[in-house]
């Protein structure tokens, strides 16, 4: 894992969208992983100021993303297809047919299928990811085991607790979601991985610092990628001690 330490969250978000902008040029058809919540914002205001200048180019880009809630229409704000076309994919031109997020009012095994199906013949050339305050990543949740492929999950109190800031309460907060296995986020070739927010803070040290990989905090097997690089700014970074192992730059 390598730590970039940047001046602010901004930068971090700007180096990120270099990273994933970067892939797209060396391989314009190039797999995008993407993820939603509030973190990966301004990396795809970046990414989009840059089609919009016409210094990148999406017209082969192809998208997959970690994750969607159950129950969901894609019409509804809350939903992630809706937060991805906001954010990135209308203001790209990206029509459907490039891009993969499970349909949250489908039949759900038939969506496990269709999505796993897509991802065992599509390697994912860049993953950008973030993680939850109890360290998931996607909605893998703290569990006994990791799992590898896409596979429904019951959220936790504690993600649609922290979740219901984008819902007017709790009770409309789907109590179930479909994402990305952590074996499948592993998988891609490059990992860009951005936090921030104090609450934060306990998930960052447990990837960061010397101590176990384990499924209870799901990100630390981040530890074993081989190309993850993770921004985090000099406020959240000065109060953590990566392991040894760990690459620091500062930005
Ligand atoms: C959701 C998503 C995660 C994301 C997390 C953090 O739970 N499934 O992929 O990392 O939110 O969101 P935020 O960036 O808003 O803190």
């Amino acid at each position: 894992m390598k730590l970039i330490v940047t001046e602010s969250y901004e930068q971090s978000a700007y180096l990120a969208a270099r990273m994933m902008l970067d892939v797209v040029r060396e391989k314009p058809d190039a797999l995008l992983g993407l993820a939603t919540g509030t973190t990966p914002v301004p990396v795809y205001r970046y990414m989009v100021e840059e089609v919009r200048q016409e210094k990148a180019d999406f017209g082969k880009v192809r998208t997959i993303n970690l994750d969607e809630y159950i129950g969901l229409d894609g019409e509804d704000p809350n939903s992630y297809l809706y937060f991805m076309r906001k954010h990135l994919l209308d203001a790209c031109r990206i029509p459907t047919g490039r891009v993969m997020i499970p349909n949250g009012m489908a039949d759900t095994q038939a969506e496990l299928d269709r999505m796993n199906a897509f991802a065992d013949a599509n390697p994912i050339d860049v993953q950008l990811l973030s993680v939850g305050v109890n360290g998931h990543i996607g909605f893998n949740e703290p569990s006994d085991v990791f799992y590898d492929r896409y596979h429904a999950v019951k959220l936790t109190q504690k993600t649609r607790e922290s979740n219901s800031r984008l819902f007017s309460s709790i009770e409309e907060v789907p109590t179930e979601a479909i994402t990305m296995g952590t074996g499948g986020i592993m998988r891609a070739r490059k990992i860009v991985f951005l936090a921030a927010g104090e609450e934060k803070l306990d998930a960052m040290k447990k990837i960061l610092e010397d101590g176990e990989v384990t499924p209870k905090c799901q990100g630390t097997i981040l530890k074993f990628h081989q190309d993850c690089t993770l921004f985090l700014d000099k406020a959240m970074a000065g109060q953590i001690r990566p392991a040894a192992y760990v690459e620091v730059r500062r930005a």
